[in-house]
């Protein structure tokens, strides 16, 4: 109990700008080592895979805040918007690592990708969406939209994460163990948001 509320004390007192610096370090970090070739024998590939899952890590971390605060009491509520803002910025690093990096910019293989590769159209629609909910996280959208409908719009970030698992799962032709531990947790995460909001 008091270990919480010290806890919560302490995150009331870390400003925001403290939380995006730390979760966005990562990925200068990794862009830093790209462009200087400390990423190993593949660079471009170990770039995008482990910025998309940098990304899903925040997406999942931000469904995790709601369960946090009603089970355990720990309000993360305040850094809610900044995890959101920053898991873009991963994904947009990934999406663009593979445009640039692998397609060379040639934007008529993007749209060939996309409607030939189930994981690559799950993927870009995951990333749309946030790209939407990005662009509406600020008051004013709030605001024009009215807190309720603004609420609705944001549990979008449970299609993204079903997107985004979907994604990780049909990127292989084999089982892989890392993307069905992510899609149990997008799973069991929604599970627990239907059941709290019916009771
Ligand atoms: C919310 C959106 C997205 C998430 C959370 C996401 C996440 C991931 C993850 C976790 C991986 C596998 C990493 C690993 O194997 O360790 C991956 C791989 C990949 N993603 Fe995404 N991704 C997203 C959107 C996109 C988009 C929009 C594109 C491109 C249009 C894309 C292209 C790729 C490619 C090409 C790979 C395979 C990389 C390789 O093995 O060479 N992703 N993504």
């Amino acid at each position: 109990m008091n270990t919480t509320r010290a806890l919560n004390g302490l995150f009331q007192k870390v400003p925001t700008w403290v939380v995006c610096l730390i979760l966005v370090s990562p990925s200068v970090y990794l862009t830093y080592a790209l462009f200087n070739n400390q990423l190993g024998p593949d660079p471009i590939r170990t770039y995008e895979r482990s910025i998309g899952e940098l990304g899903f890590k925040l997406i999942l971390f931000i469904l995790l805040i709601t369960p946090l605060k009603d089970l355990a009491n720990i309000n993360l509520i305040k850094f809610r918007r900044v995890f959101g803002v920053i898991a873009f910025i991963y994904i947009c690093l990934h999406f663009l690592s593979y445009l640039i990096l692998d397609l060379g910019l040639n934007t008529n293989e993007l749209w060939k990708d996309i409607l030939k590769r189930p994981y690559i159209t799950f993927g870009m629609v995951s990333a749309v969406m946030m790209l939407f909910l990005t662009i509406t996280s600020n008051n004013l959208s709030i605001r024009k939209l009215g807190l309720r409908n603004w609420k609705h719009l944001h549990k979008l970030v449970y299609v993204i994460a079903i997107g985004a698992s979907l994604h990780y799962l049909l990127l292989t032709k084999t089982w892989q163990i890392e993307p069905i531990i992510y899609s149990v947790l997008v799973m069991v995460l929604l599970f627990y948001r239907i059941i709290s909001f019916r009771s």
